[in-house]
């Protein structure tokens, strides 16, 4: 089955179980003070997991496009990927374990004919915080799973939370037997030997976890499942990894055809770097040297120090985005939509680490000299950061040179400097999933407010061609990118500051109403990413200055916000404006 049919059939067959379909939101989250990419399905529905009404019910079912890219090194491997998809389906304090459950064995068993015995089940042990889960595991029995397929394990495996606050619960794992020999008398679904694959996994979030790990109930028992894609289908069509599913097929058969050098790992990083890339440019992603930007650029950088190791010509980038566009256009339409500018970045960044690699050489060849004049044959830490600081050099192709020297690198010193490098620019580890608008208080509702405000002002004074691309906030300030082709000048601030502060003074009333996405565009509304709404939409009226598409929440009156203040405005990329601004309350 192909891995369309498979989503079609997983939507068809929820809404039939009363979902109510709706549109993946875009891999960029907006307003989202803490995450880089969408990582799960349950992401962009924080909000409502934790009681908020969601305009389109209580039953909702989607395919979520996301990134995860912690395990970006990985890549390359038969199984990791960075971009994949996500099916899920969700019970905001509608049904719960029994039903969800049941729907899954009908699912499995029935429209993706997997036979009974292939599947085992995994539910939580118990522990101090939840009593055992022997719910979950009694519906499995009844729906038809041999007890000997049915697992208790604790939080490690059977428990599941974004990052480390916000809505979590045990949860119940279903496993794929893909008829491998056991790895020993022990081997278990929890093994990593790869006879058990994972292939669903249903939460049964009614907990929440707060910053110092207290768990309290929620207002309502959720149910947020999510299905890996590609993983099912490769499963379904019986291959060994998901390069060799119709998903990657094509651009790994023109890689091998273009290759003169063989490296199927080296194919793996190309074909699936390059869906990523693709898909994180059609959702408005670019390259840049921070956060969400720099993981495009390494992305990208990777696929290409990749090309260069099967010594495929450059040229051939343009050839190899097609290949993408129109196998995967039917599942994403907006691929071949934005297939310009997906080439022309694409291609941009591609010269631009061409010059990199080229300039990086020489600065390498000379630390190099130095280094043998001295007689050492390892090159510091702080050589291999600086040439990936200031020159954009990677680490590891200082690493590979180096070797080519008769060399080695000193990686525990590098790794030190990256790591303090890393927690600068907040991204890698020290980059936590706190739930989207989880964590929301006082302080990061009302600069949520003061965004709307700030983005009404902008357009007022810049012009209508002001558009929100980015949004960051948390309790200490609000970062907002838009689209204006040059710096504000000193007059154009204070006019923003002081329209911005007028609103506030004028105490005016946040009002929300639901109306279609028809209507919403009618009333004039300003809202972003129109993919990612649904058919009924939020639109968020504050008094008569400001009314736009949002999933909230906001203050109630504009009165209390404190005094805005623009710290900075600084360019972000080409074309897209960053402001910072600060609400002070001077009481
Ligand atoms: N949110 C759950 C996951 O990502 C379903 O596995």
């Amino acid at each position: 089955m192909k891995a369309i049919e498979i989503r079609n059939k997983y939507l068809n067959f929820f809404k039939e179980h009363g979902h109510t379909i709706i549109p993946s939101a875009p891999l960029i989250p907006e307003n989202d003070p803490s995450v880089l990419f969408t990582t799960a399905g349950m992401q962009p529905l924080v909000p409502y997991l934790l009681g908020e009404k969601h305009p389109m019910g209580t039953r909702l079912t989607d395919y979520q496009k996301c990134v995860r890219t912690v395990d970006i090194d990985e890549v390359g491997d038969n199984r990791h990927l960075t971009y994949f998809e996500m099916l899920g389906n969700w019970s905001l304090g509608d049904y719960f374990k029994e039903e969800s459950i049941k729907m899954s064995f009908e699912f499995l068993t029935k429209e993706l004919g997997i036979p009974v015995e292939k599947l085992s089940v995994t539910c939580f042990a118990g522990d101090e915080d939840c009593p055992r889960d022997t719910v979950s595991a009694e519906t499995w029995k009844k729906a038809g799973i041999p007890e000997d397929h049915i697992y208790y394990y604790g939080k490690d495996d059977n428990w599941w939370i974004a990052g480390e606050e916000g809505p979590c619960g045990p949860d119940t794992e279903m496993f794929y037997d893909t008829g491998k020999p056991a790895c020993g008398p022990d081997c278990q679904p929890s093994c990593d030997c790869g006879k058990y694959v994972e292939i669903w996994n249903n939460v049964f979030m009614e907990y929440f976890k707060d910053g110092k790990g207290t768990y309290t109930k929620l207002k309502q028992k959720n149910v947020d499942t999510g299905l890996g894609l590609e993983r099912m289908a490769m499963l379904l069509q019986g291959k060994e990894t998901p390069f060799d599913t119709e998903i990657f097929k094509p651009i790994m058969d023109k890689l091998e055809e273009l290759q003169k050098v063989d490296n199927i790992q080296s194919r793996r990083i190309v074909a699936e770097h390059l869906r990523s890339s693709m898909m994180i440019i059609a959702d408005g992603g670019r390259p840049s040297n921070i956060d969400r930007g720099y993981v495009l650029r390494r992305l990208i950088r990777r696929m290409i120090r990749h090309m260069n190791k099967l010594q495929i010509d450059l040229s051939e980038i343009k050839t190899l985005i097609e290949i993408n566009v129109n196998n995967l256009k039917e599942m994403y339409p907006e691929l071949e939509k934005n297939k310009e500018t997906i080439i022309s970045v694409i291609t941009e960044e591609k010269d631009k680490f061409v010059k990199t690699l080229a300039h990086g050489e020489r600065e390498f060849n000379k630390e190099i000299e130095k280094l043998k004049q001295e007689g050492k044959s390892k090159i510091d830490g702080k050589v291999v950061f600086r040439l990936y600081d200031t020159y954009g050099f990677p680490p590891e192709v200082t690493k590979e040179l180096a070797e080519e020297n008769g060399m080695e690198i000193d990686s525990e010193e590098f790794d030190k400097l990256f790591k303090e490098h890393q927690e600068k620019s907040r991204m890698g580890s020290g980059q936590k999933f706190k739930g989207g608008l989880a964590d929301q208080n006082e302080k990061t509702i009302s600069y949520h407010t003061a965004t709307h405000l700030l983005h009404q002002a902008l357009r007022i004074v810049l012009g209508e061609h002001v558009k929100q691309s980015g949004s960051n906030i948390t309790e200490e300030r609000l970062r907002f990118d838009f689209t204006h082709p040059q710096k504000m000048t000193k007059e154009e601030i204070q006019k923003v500051e002081d329209l911005v502060n007028e609103q506030i003074k004028r105490d005016l009333p946040v009002t929300c109403e639901e109306m279609s996405y028809e209507e919403a565009k009618k009333s004039g509304a300003i809202g972003l990413f129109t993919d990612k709404y649904g058919d009924r939409v939020k639109v968020y009226t504050i008094g008569d200055f400001s009314k736009e598409i949002c999933g909230g929440p906001h203050v109630t009156h504009t009165g209390d916000m404190g005094r805005f203040k623009i710290k900075k405005e600084e360019s972000s990329s080409s074309g897209i404006r960053r402001i910072k601004a600060v609400l002070i309350k001077d009481n």
